[in-house]
């Protein structure tokens, strides 16, 4: 390897990265010193004099390699040094795109290594793929293959006494053992004139199923066959031959290896046994659903981003309050609650009546009417005037009649509530909170978020990268209307000022004229819920939603109303029962303190991370207006 080569594209790097052209040292052989000169010229080297000193010995280390690089066991030496360095740095590349990074490129593009190296450097691999998320080196690993690469369990078995399909597949250092894994067929097939088969074991741990090859000579060699049937599989993994997967297991040795089927399925009247199922078809059949590759990346999503919740609350201090699913109290004031009753499912003779006529509830099981909740708001107000900053999430309910793509009658909501907060802070937490979800799943799950990107939605990863990098559009209610109004365009309805922006306004806004998530607060207050607080002008109140394109609003929130009279003022405007606020009423008179609060419809994030387009395809088990089966 020509050292002087790299100190070329070192330079090339560097133009392009900060767009600054360099005259080399006269030496170009001297890659270390040629680096350290590019990235102190260019401002690259980390400025922290630590830092400054580890990318130093880095550089040197590598450097001194280089020389040698020009035959095979350069390079094996060139990668293991890499391999042994790059974990035990700092994660120079992840905090900041520094020469270091720089001069790993150049080197891993020169000999083409973002798609071959071999497994054995996995920490290299994940190194490259950590840098193929910097745009700027777009250009130069446009073929870097990527692997999931933060999901550290600290317990590497599945249960039941095997290696989850996962795991494997990240821990090259098993290659050469004889492990357990069980799991489903995605597919199977009997090949080599009937010498042995395939099977692609799929466990659910990941989207990519491990290739299982299994001798003849195994007494249960005839059952397989088909789709769907449970294995039991106890082989040796090696590293593939095939460019597909990184391991297979090969099940050969009767003595030391073992196969077993466990379920067999039958194909005549399996419900999945075809291939690529339409999304509606698959709704009909949600107990099997999850064994099909879209909705087991849904729930990995799904799982990934309530642990993100957890723990992006966690790391800012709030508590998680567990609020009530029962309650008397409808939220939102919108009147679209489900009734919670054991006094109907009887006879009508059977159903106690008042002397009215009227159902009556003091017999029903609270002794009063009592319905499904529509928001844990209002109940994890009453934590946050107290605790301060809190968080509930749980399952929300809304009987709304709609049969849109983004209207489900049961669906997971969280909501923070934030003490001593303005709409500003309110507007802050939000966006952070959706920027450390996707984030989170563009660590955590890249292999998922890859199969929507090929299946669902060309574009996605780089649509969640650019969500990332922008602060988030904001404009007031007024400003998005008036944008409305002048489009040109012809919507259904042309909204005035004090009307509702419908899905097509909201999309119009963030779709075509921000490109992307735009925060929309101030609006008037008729459109609005009763607690939120009244702005000077007495006409809009503190609220915001955020709409993102294709989906539109994904969060709504608010500051409260934390002046009494102002509360009972507006509990009147809007034609409510000031006594059945009592509770809510008394947060007011008894030490108000300032707070805000938001709420986001969790489906319509995962939404928005997987690119499906239907809500009843990223949730288990659907509800929505005459579908609540399973
Ligand atoms: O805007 P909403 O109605 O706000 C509240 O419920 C407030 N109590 C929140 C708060 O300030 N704590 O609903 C919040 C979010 C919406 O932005 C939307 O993402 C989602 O919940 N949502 C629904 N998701 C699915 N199906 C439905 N029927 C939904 N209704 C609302
Ligand atoms: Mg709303």
């Amino acid at each position: 390897m020509d050292p002087g080569k790299i100190s070329e594209k070192l330079k090339d790097m560097v133009y392009e990265y900060v767009g600054l052209l360099f005259e080399l040292p006269a030496a170009p052989g001297l890659v270390g010193t040629n680096t350290k000169f590019l990235g102190r010229s260019a401002g690259l080297l980390p400025t922290d004099p630590i830092k400054q000193a580890v990318a130093n010995t880095w550089i040197h280390q590598i450097s001194a390699i280089l020389p040698f690089a020009g035959t095979e066991e350069g390079i094996d030496s060139l990668f293991n040094t890499l391999n042994t360095l790059l974990p035990t740095q700092p994660t120079l590349a992840l905090d900041d795109f520094s020469i270091v990074d720089m001069l790993v490129i150049a080197i891993s593009s020169l000999y083409k290594a973002f798609s071959t190296v071999p497994l054995k450097y996995i920490r290299v691999k994940r190194y490259l793929v950590n840098l193929k998320d910097l745009r700027t080196i777009g250009k130069y690993v446009p073929e870097a293959k990527t692997i999931a690469t933060k999901r550290n369990f600290n317990v590497v078995y599945g249960t039941g006494g095997r290696y989850r399909i996962d795991y494997i597949m990240r821990t090259p250092e098993l290659i050469g053992q004889v492990v357990i894994v069980k799991g489903w067929a995605k597919t199977a097939r009997v090949q080599g004139g009937g010498d042995f088969a395939f099977i692609e074991l799929n466990d659910g741990s990941s989207v990519k199923s491990l290739q299982v090859v299994v001798d003849k000579s195994f007494p249960e060699f005839s059952r397989i066959s088909g789709t769907g049937f449970s294995a039991s599989c106890k082989g040796l993994l090696i590293e593939s031959p095939g460019d597909k997967q990184p391991v297979e297991m090969q099940i050969t040795s009767l003595t030391e290896h073992d196969f077993k089927i466990i379920g067999d399925c039958d194909q005549n009247s399996y419900p999945l046994a075809k291939k690529n199922h339409s999304l509606e078809y698959l709704r009909e059949q949600a107990h099997m659903r999850p064994r099909s590759n879209l909705i087991g990346c849904v729930a990995r999503i799904r799982n990934a981003l309530a642990f993100a919740t957890h723990q992006f609350f966690n790391s800012r201090g709030f508590l998680y309050v567990h609020t009530p699913i029962v309650t008397a109290s409808d939220c939102e004031g919108a009147g679209e609650m489900l009734q919670v009753t054991t006094v109907m499912g009887k006879t009508l003779k059977e159903i106690p009546v008042t002397p009215e006529g009227n159902v009556d509830y003091s017999m029903d099981f609270f002794g009063r009417q009592a319905f499904l909740t529509v928001s844990g708001q209002l109940a994890v107000e009453n934590y946050s005037c107290a605790l301060s900053d809190v968080y509930t999430f749980g399952p929300t309910f809304r009987a709304e009649n709609s049969h849109t793509t983004r209207h489900l009658a049961e669906f997971w909501m969280i909501e923070p509530e934030l003490a001593w907060c303005d709409l500003e802070g309110d507007m802050e937490c939000a966006e952070s909170y959706l920027k450390y979800c996707l984030q989170y799943a563009l660590d955590n799950c890249y292999d998922d978020l890859e199969f929507f990107e090929e299946r669902i939605e060309k574009g996605l990863i780089a649509r969640l990268r650019n969500v990332l990098e922008k602060p988030f559009a904001r404009m007031t209610y007024t400003e998005a209307l008036e944008l409305v109004q002048k489009s040109g365009k012809t919507f259904s309805v042309m909204p005035k000022w004090g009307d509702d922006l419908q899905s097509e306004h909201e999309r119009y806004v963030s779709e075509d004229v921000v490109k992307g998530p735009v925060i929309v607060y101030n609006y008037p207050k008729v459109l609005k819920s009763f607690y939120m607080k009244l702005n000077e002008d007495n006409t809009t109140v503190q609220a915001m939603d955020i709409l993102v394109p294709k989906i539109g609003e994904v969060i709504g929130g608010s500051v409260r109303e934390d002046r009494l009279e102002k509360l009972d003022e507006m509990i009147q405007f809007k034609n409510l029962d000031k006594e059945s606020y009592w509770w809510y009423r008394q947060l007011r008179m008894y030490g108000t303190v300032p707070h805000a609060g938001f709420g986001l419809g969790f489906e319509r994030l995962v939404m928005m991370v997987t690119g499906v387009e239907n809500i009843r395809d990223v949730i288990p088990f659907p509800r929505w207006p005459g579908h609540a089966d399973f």
